[in-house]
């Protein structure tokens, strides 16, 4: 009898190598090939194949009416799906271990229970008891939701499969899944991969809505597998920083929806509470006038949003100055740094520089550049920026400053929250009746001289 083919397939990102070593050739991991049962070669066995039939092709003309989307009531959770889930969807939620997953998949199953609809949370990790109790905790124990411990994915669809198909079902998490057609062991890319597909085209066939929750590996992917990115239709992350309360979800992927949507948690000793308006909740209490701090007005999928960034600009103590960052880029802060120096001449360059996105939020926005700036000149003169002003533009390598887009969005999001002026890009588009004062900024030697005066 033939031998089992065997592959080693490396579980960071899914190449398929014929031998064992201890690096992946392909992405250079160390320690990531496992052994799993190869996929039969593509081609090979044309003869045991059926013959296809054929079928009718249709025009995009002929799509039928959206159908109804599955509202959670979870606010923030359905503005980041795209104002629901889809029926029939595949959707993975990926985070790391303790970010607060399951709390937010048990809460918006919870509440979408409550109005009357069938939602079944099938918990892999977690034994039944340990799902009641946090849901005792958060308040939710009378809430109709259909509870499983399961991670035979067989079963699972067996047991769906049984009666109406439920509205939406969880899966918490697909790692801890298996299937007994293959030999691997459970979380393996081979694993992961079929029960993926097995869920998503039980997702097609049923129209059940299907959440898959996803442990995101140290480097940042979903189980290692991207592999699975591509079945489902949507990828949300989860996000937060440990020692911070504040939970972001955020759209990496979403086929019927808008990917740079936010929704805003707090994790509280009751589960996760919706933040409605994030700008406060980021800026806390600024009180003081201290140098270093310039307030950002960004914008967050179709939301803005205020944060406040810190810099500090210290002597440095040794040959080569020190550079740290936490929620933003570095290279984009190199980029600054020296766009100040030779644009500007402050000669910040030889120092110290720290910078920092209160909150544990992270700023991807180039508008966060002119913010940025401000900060560290502020912070390198020792001059705090005015208490209730904003700053957004982008920062070009001339030293020039770009317009930002939705600079309304983001001059009425400051006036709401009481700022009264704005540095912003000179040329930027605004309506003439403005309840801030405006200081737009030509290139980066007029920020400095507007701050040092
Ligand atoms: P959990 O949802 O289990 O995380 P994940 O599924 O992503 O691994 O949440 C774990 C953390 O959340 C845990 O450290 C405790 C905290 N937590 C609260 O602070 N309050 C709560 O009400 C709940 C349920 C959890
Ligand atoms: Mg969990």
């Amino acid at each position: 009898m033939a031998r089992t083919a065997v592959a080693f397939v490396c579980q960071a990102c899914g190449s398929t190598h014929s031998k064992w070593s201890g690096r992946c050739d392909d992405c250079g991991a160390w320690n990531t090939l496992a052994e799993e049962q190869a996929a039969p070669p593509a081609g090979t066995s044309a003869r045991s194949r059926g013959k296809g039939r054929p079928f009718a092709l249709e025009g995009l003309a002929h799509i039928t009416a959206e159908p109804q989307r599955r509202v959670t009531s979870v606010a923030e959770f359905d503005r980041v799906t795209g104002g629901g889930l889809v029926p029939g969807s595949a959707l993975l939620l990926g985070g790391d271990p303790g970010v607060g997953k399951s709390t937010l998949m048990l809460q918006a199953l919870a509440a979408y229970a409550s109005k009357g609809k069938s939602a079944v949370y099938i918990s892999g990790e977690e034994a039944l008891a340990q799902v009641r109790l946090r849901a005792a905790r958060m308040g939710l124990s009378t809430s109709p939701v259909q509870l499983g411990a399961a991670t035979s994915v067989e079963d699972i669809l067996a047991t769906v499969a049984m009666a109406q198909p439920p509205d939406i079902l969880a899966i918490d998490s697909i790692q801890t899944l298996w299937t007994s057609s293959l030999d691997a062991a459970p979380g393996t890319i081979a694993q992961v991969r079929t029960a993926t597909q097995d869920l998503v085209r039980f997702a097609k066939s049923s129209g059940t809505a299907v959440i898959l929750v996803g442990h995101v590996t140290k480097d940042g992917q979903i189980a290692g597998p991207r592999v699975v990115e591509h079945l489902v239709d949507a990828v949300l992350y989860f996000e937060g920083e440990r020692g911070h309360q504040f939970r972001i979800l955020r759209a990496v992927k979403n086929r019927f929806g808008a990917t740079d949507e936010i929704g805003v948690f707090e994790m509280t000793g009751a589960g996760l509470n919706e933040v409605a308006n994030p700008s406060a909740l980021f800026l806390g209490d600024r009180s003081g006038l201290a140098p270093g701090a310039a307030v950002f007005a960004g914008i967050e999928g179709t939301r803005p949003l205020l944060m406040e960034i810190q810099a500090l600009v210290a002597p440095s103590a040794y040959g080569s100055p020190r550079r740290a960052v936490v929620g933003w880029d570095s290279g984009r802060l190199a980029m600054i740094l020296a766009v100040l120096d030779a644009r500007a001449g402050l000669g910040i360059s030889g120092q110290d520089v720290y910078l920092n996105v209160a909150g544990g939020l992270k700023v991807s926005e180039p508008a966060a550049d002119l913010a940025a700036a401000a900060a560290l000149i502020s912070s390198f003169t020792g001059r705090p920026l005015p208490k209730d002003c904003v700053v957004f533009g982008e920062i070009a390598l001339s030293g020039d400053i770009r317009p930002a887009a939705q600079t309304e969005a983001r001059l009425k999001e400051a006036a709401k929250l009481g700022f009264t002026s704005a540095l912003l890009p000179a040329g930027s588009k605004t309506a003439d009746a403005r309840a801030l004062s405006l200081s737009p900024i030509a290139d980066v030697k007029a920020l400095a001289e507007t701050l040092v005066g």
